[in-house]
């Protein structure tokens, strides 16, 4: 899998373009920010965007959700329950930080779902916590899992957001610690790409999930 990565915005947040080697067709994952540059990458690989895969809806992962989706024409793919914050994005976004342009979700997931886009299957995974309806998208084939601000290396996403829950974020990384092999390769919304195993055996969020 070819996986490029964009780190935009101010908050330094991840946002991915991702297809297999060699294909013509892409998807994007939480364009948080600086669409230009997102675009312009997207141009020079003479790529087509096949949707725009969102996490959550922390303005710092959809601050460039409109321009991108309106430029690509790919559908945008929203958490069900967050759809309202991705259609008012300024109303949950705290100064200094925008303006960004609001936008109506295409489709909406929930987990469970298995997409196929881009040539790829795509199965998505409730993992609350961090914000009410985030979601994981898991590529088994690839063994990847672009998981947003549920884990990060040697960290975890913040609970003190509205609408995060710590126990409830340490059960959904339960659910991909013990859910998906160890060789794993989690690309998270912030900081570095790792793996659930080297997170496992030196993540210190994690010693609670010891057996
Ligand atoms: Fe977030």
């Amino acid at each position: 899998m070819d996986v490029r990565t964009f780190t935009v915005g101010q908050i330094a947040e991840n946002c991915f373009v991702i297809r297999r080697d060699g294909a013509d067709r892409a998807l994007i994952v939480d364009p948080g920010d600086e669409p230009d540059r997102i675009l312009g990458a997207v141009d020079e690989l003479g790529l087509g965007i096949d949707a725009i895969l969102l996490t959550h809806t922390h303005f710092d992962h959809i601050g460039a959700v409109a321009p991108v989706a309106e430029a690509t024409g790919a559908p945008v793919y929203c958490p069900e329950i967050e759809v309202p914050v991705l259609a008012n994005i300024m109303s949950f976004t705290p100064p200094p930080f925008g303006p960004f342009e609001s936008y109506d979700a295409d489709e909406t997931v929930s987990g469970g779902e298995r997409l196929e886009l881009a040539g790829m299957e795509i199965d998505v995974v409730f993992t609350p916590g961090h914000s009410p309806g985030h979601v994981t998208y898991s590529i088994p084939d690839e063994r990847a899992l672009f998981s947003g601000d549920v884990l990060f290396q040697g960290s975890i996403g913040r609970t003190d957001l509205p609408g995060g829950d710590g126990p409830t974020l340490m059960e959904s990384i339960r659910g991909l610690v013990e859910g998906f092999p160890e060789e794993t390769t989690v690309y998270p919304g912030h900081m570095g790409i790792t793996t659930l195993g080297a997170e496992r055996a030196t993540n210190p969020f994690l010693t609670a999930l010891a057996r």
